[in-house]
């Protein structure tokens, strides 16, 4: 079907609207499938109150007592899951007593603060602030923390991520697979427990099983294969970014599974800042197939002030979200020609749900922030 029209409209989504107007997609499968363009008299987030469990969601994570904070043995504190993903959290300063293989879920490991080695199957990967780790399902390995607290984000998902295909940007955007960095091989033993056994945590359905062993579990000398651990560091990620065209953020795609697809915005030049007629913040939307969920990382956040590094948001499908009264505001009197955020999108495909670590961190005013009134 062409796109119809009716009323007040621009012919080009996210450029020259209508005067006085809020442009919203509502979009079918994130901003992929049909779409149209609903130009609105007021913005959609200026609600008076919401009654009821919709609404967006912000947590600080700061704010977590991560349970392997205190006890390196303990499990990772989830923060929202649904049937193909957890969120949960790690806080770890010393190092795993035993090795563990999550024999559930294929695991992403976002390194917020931090760094340490992280001993696997297929060698050692050293890691630091801003890395992801991707772990295959089943991957036995142990983490070594170094200096300070490893404040780590950690993704469980019942499938394999995937790293995004190559599409009309080609293989080497927006990174050359050859920034992925590998384990390293050889590598020492970790040591033992206090009776000089090394114990190996098997995680099935959520339970776990003790084995143990006269040796390390984690003893490979070599391999060989297309299955193994890597890392990728957001600073090797060039952006897509358009001077006249507000892109979707799904051209920040980083890893995706049929139940998530993970997005990492990183600094770039502001989007439409080459036409006047663009517009250089994110348009409203209700994302209604996705559940979306944003962790700040580092850097100034373009679409809202008041959230700083550490801090996580929730837009549950159904409900609207866009920039702030005072960001729009800020954006009419632009001087800045880059934004300098690090953050990492997770938009889930069926509805997620809060769990420990949000019950224990939730930031309960933040529906009522795009009211006008409220300042930033
Ligand atoms: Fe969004």
């Amino acid at each position: 079907m062409f796109p119809q029209s009716r009323g007040r409209f621009s012919r080009q989504a996210h450029c020259d609207l209508p005067e006085g107007t809020f442009e919203e997609e509502f979009a079918r499968q994130g901003f992929f499938g049909p779409a149209s363009h609903l130009y609105h008299a007021h913005a959609p987030t200026e609600w008076l109150r919401i009654e009821g469990p919709l609404r967006p969601r912000a947590y600080d994570l700061r704010r977590v007592e991560a349970a392997d904070a205190e006890d390196p043995a303990a499990a990772l504190t989830p923060v929202l899951g649904n049937q193909d993903l957890r969120i949960k959290l790690s806080r770890r300063t010393q190092a795993m007593p035993f090795a563990y293989r999550n024999a559930d879920a294929d695991l992403i490991y976002f390194v917020h603060r931090g760094a340490g080695e992280m001993a696997t199957d297929f060698g050692r990967l050293y890691y630091e602030q801003g890395d992801y780790l991707v772990l295959p399902r089943g991957t036995t390995h142990r983490i070594f923390p170094q200096g300070e607290e490893s404040f780590l984000l950690v993704i469980a998902s019942s499938e394999m991520p995937e790293l995004p295909p190559a599409d009309r940007m080609g293989q080497h955007s927006p990174f050359d697979r050859a920034v992925l960095r590998l384990p390293e091989i050889p590598f020492s033993a970790g040591p033992p427990n206090a009776v000089g056994e090394w114990e190996l945590v098997i995680e099935r359905e959520g339970q776990w099983t003790r084995v143990f062993y006269p040796f390390d579990p984690i003893d490979t000398v070599g391999w060989k294969g297309d299955l193994s651990a890597y890392a990728l560091n957001v600073r090797d990620i060039r952006p897509v970014t358009s001077g006249r065209y507000h892109l979707p953020p799904s051209v920040h795609t980083t890893l995706r599974t049929s139940g998530f697809v993970l997005c990492t915005f990183t600094p770039r030049r502001i989007e439409g800042i080459d036409d006047e007629g663009a517009v250089r913040l994110p348009f409203y939307h209700r994302n209604i197939d996705y559940d979306e969920v944003l962790f700040y990382h580092a850097g100034q956040f373009m679409s809202r002030a008041g959230i700083d590094a550490g801090m996580m948001t929730w837009h549950p499908q159904g409900i609207h979200h866009g920039p702030q009264p005072k960001a729009v505001e800020r954006d009419r009197n632009l001087t800045k020609t880059h934004h300098d955020e690090v953050a990492v999108m997770i938009d889930a495909v069926h509805p997620l749900h809060p769990l420990a670590g949000a019950e224990q961190s939730e930031i309960l005013e933040y529906a009522e922030s795009w009211m006008p009134q409220i300042d930033d």
